[in-house]
């Protein structure tokens, strides 16, 4: 007996669900990371408390954890997270010892990209890349429905590849990655500059204040047609395309799935990518070029595939 729960750990959020063995997500429990300064123990206790309240007292089965960093290849250690206090932090033990069941840890793209395999957008699919907009830029890379690890179990950093020399600063404490121009946080940083000049909702909605413009407010006034937030939504899928193609060179997929929270935009996101897309890929005109499709599970997908990785399911075909 017992419940699997599955619980994705982002930069801003925890979340935490039961999961059935067909992927329907039962429960939910919600969560706010604690900022980046904190210890490592603080994080954990965020996860335990998700876990404890999506599980609702019932026994524990097995608790997968989709973790927002450079998970080794033995799934263990989260070796390095740009966003998270974690270096070389042993959290499947940790875990293990704190839950009293099994734990099973990945990259929470490499899980978000397992369950769209499972469940999702990249069902049946020989090749995918799957790409998640949060916080940063996660990526994973599926062939035959199984996620390729690397050597150091650290494949598909996409958003760590460097569009720009010398470019923005990144939080990896290198400049210029991919994730600095499309991501939540570009998105943010977008708008907040545009706003000083332009006139925009958002000015309203943040109290006046550009630096209590968070993503959902942009996503909102997007909506309701504000220029300054189709801007910044501009620009962030424009770079999402110009990444894309570089990828789609290397790897020439079937498909490229966009999940994670800012994909939540939908085609106002990815309209502008597929666009870029076409523009930057080599032999555009002589090739397929992949569809870019939305991830079907949405925000749920790293937490789906994290409870995946302790149930043991088989891709289905
Ligand atoms: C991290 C990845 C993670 C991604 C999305 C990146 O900054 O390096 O490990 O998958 O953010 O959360
Ligand atoms: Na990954
Ligand atoms: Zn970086």
């Amino acid at each position: 007996g017992g419940v699997v729960v599955g619980v994705d750990i982002g930069g801003t959020k925890v979340l935490a669900g039961v999961v059935n063995d067909d992927g329907m997500v039962r429960r939910t429990a919600l969560r706010t990371t604690p900022g980046r300064r904190v210890v490592a123990s603080q994080v954990e206790d965020a996860l335990v408390a998700a876990v404890l309240d999506a599980a609702a007292g019932r026994p524990l089965a097995g608790v997968g954890v989709a973790a927002a960093g450079f998970v080794d290849s033995a799934g263990e250690r989260v070796m390095f997270a740009p966003h998270l206090p974690w270096q070389g932090e042993p959290l499947r033990d940790q875990l293990k010892e704190r839950l009293g069941c099994p734990v099973g840890l990945d990259n929470d793209a490499n899980c978000a990209a397992l369950a769209e395999a499972h469940h999702g957008a990249a069902r049946g699919a020989v090749s995918a890349i799957v790409i998640t907009m949060g916080t940063g830029i996660g990526g994973a890379v599926l062939i035959g429905g199984r996620v390729i690890r690397g050597a150091n179990g650290m494949a598909g950093e996409f958003g760590h590849m460097q569009v720009v020399p010398d470019g923005q600063a990144c939080e990896c404490g290198r400049r210029g990655c991919w994730e600095q121009y499309s991501s939540g946080n570009a998105l943010v940083r977008n708008a907040r500059a545009l706003m000083v000049d332009q006139p925009s909702v958002l000015v309203e909605m943040s109290g006046g204040a550009p630096e209590h413009v968070t993503g959902p407010m942009v996503t909102s006034a997007a909506e309701q047609g504000d220029l300054v937030a189709r801007q910044a939504f501009a620009s962030v899928g424009g770079w999402l395309g110009v990444g894309t193609a570089n990828l789609v060179a290397a790897l020439d997929p079937e498909v490229v799935v966009i999940g994670g929270g800012v994909s939540a935009a939908g085609d106002r996101l990815l309209d502008p990518a597929r666009a870029a897309l076409r523009r930057t890929l080599v032999g555009a005109e002589h090739r397929v070029v992949p569809p870019l499709v939305a991830a079907e599970l949405g925000p749920q997908a790293g937490m789906i595939g994290a409870a995946l990785l302790v149930s043991g399911a088989q891709v289905r075909r």
